[in-house]
């Protein structure tokens, strides 16, 4: 990992009698952000790892929502055909005229047209449903077949602080296509055995997306989540990750809670859906911390 903005969270004043969190680090707090003067040119972040179920998705949306409630303009791009985070905001997939496939498949469609507004203030939703996964072989013979995604998005970055493309799982054409896109990457691991399992794979991916297509990709953090701080093992995991990445890996660990199925359940981020859980702080901790770090303006 050559890139990372992780090195000017060193500058961050940290108390000496600080508490250490779940990293095993100091627990460093982080200022609630300035609002800002006026807004984009859009920092784009790609929510990426091809292992299922590791809360991409509920990352994108909360800490999205998060962003929102500190006045960020937040474009939320539904990367994955199963249009999980689409669902997560209120929209049906499968009554959709257009998605975010019609955008990758004609340039003749404005991204506008499909973007939606949501029942939260300052977040937009580019949604997706399954014909996006026709995307992936039918962009194979198009012309810079990895650029179309970061095409689509040049359109609309003007008008929103920040872009979160939420990934489906995999490092097919369509992960590549967000890697592309993006600024920064963020990779969620479930806190569990085999959390580091694929992270080599999917580092080599980022390399490689550095080298030939996107040199200025940086990885915004490794972000550990269903943290159960009860459990010797959690703990452990989490420290062969901060062993593995240092301080890539955010200071914020989200727990495991169900309040994050209820509230995909409600169709509304956690900070809307029960504002004051331990849950909706993680992510608003979360987009301070992101904010400290240069990854979001
Ligand atoms: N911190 C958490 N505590 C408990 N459950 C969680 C947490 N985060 C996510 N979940 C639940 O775990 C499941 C998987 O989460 P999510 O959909 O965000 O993962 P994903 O990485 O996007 O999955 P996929 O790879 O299938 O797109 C969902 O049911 C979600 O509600
Ligand atoms: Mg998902």
């Amino acid at each position: 990992m050559r890139k990372h903005v992780a090195d000017s969270q060193q500058r961050l004043e940290i108390a000496a009698d600080a508490p250490l969190g779940p990293t095993g680090r100091p627990a460093r707090e982080h200022p609630e952000p300035a609002p800002l003067d006026g807004h984009g040119p859009a920092r784009t972040i790609a929510m990426v790892n091809q292992k299922g179920g590791v809360g991409k998705t509920t990352s994108s949306i909360n800490l999205g929502a998060a962003l929102a409630a500190y006045g960020r303009r937040v474009l939320l791009v539904d990367f994955d055909p199963q249009g999980a985070l689409s669902v997560g905001l209120g929209i049906n997939p499968n009554a959709l005229e257009k998605s975010v496939y019609n955008v990758l498949m004609s340039a003749r469609i404005d991204p506008h047209e499909v973007i939606h507004e949501t029942a939260v203030d300052n977040i937009h939703v580019m949604p997706a449903n399954i014909d996006l996964s026709a995307a992936e072989i039918q962009l194979v013979g198009e012309v810079a077949r990895e650029q179309v995604l970061a095409r689509a998005l040049a359109r609309v970055a003007d008008e929103y602080d920040v872009i979160l493309v939420d990934c489906q799982p995999s490092l097919g054409l369509l992960t590549v296509n967000a890697l592309t896109a993006a600024h920064g990457v963020i990779i969620p691991l479930e806190t569990e055995f085999f959390a580091l399992r694929g992270v080599a794979l999917l580092v080599e991916t980022i390399e490689k997306v550095q080298d030939r297509l996107n040199p200025s990709l940086a990885i915004d953090g490794i972000l550990a989540t269903m943290f159960d701080g009860r459990t010797l093992h959690s703990r452990e995991v989490i420290a062969s990750v901060v062993d593995a990445f240092g301080d890539t890996v955010f200071d914020t660990v989200i727990s495991r809670t169900v309040k994050f199925p209820d509230a995909t359940v409600a169709a509304e981020p956690i900070i809307s859906f029960a504002p004051n859980h331990k849950g909706a702080d993680a992510y608003r901790r979360l987009a301070r911390e992101l904010i400290a770090r240069g990854g979001s303006p």
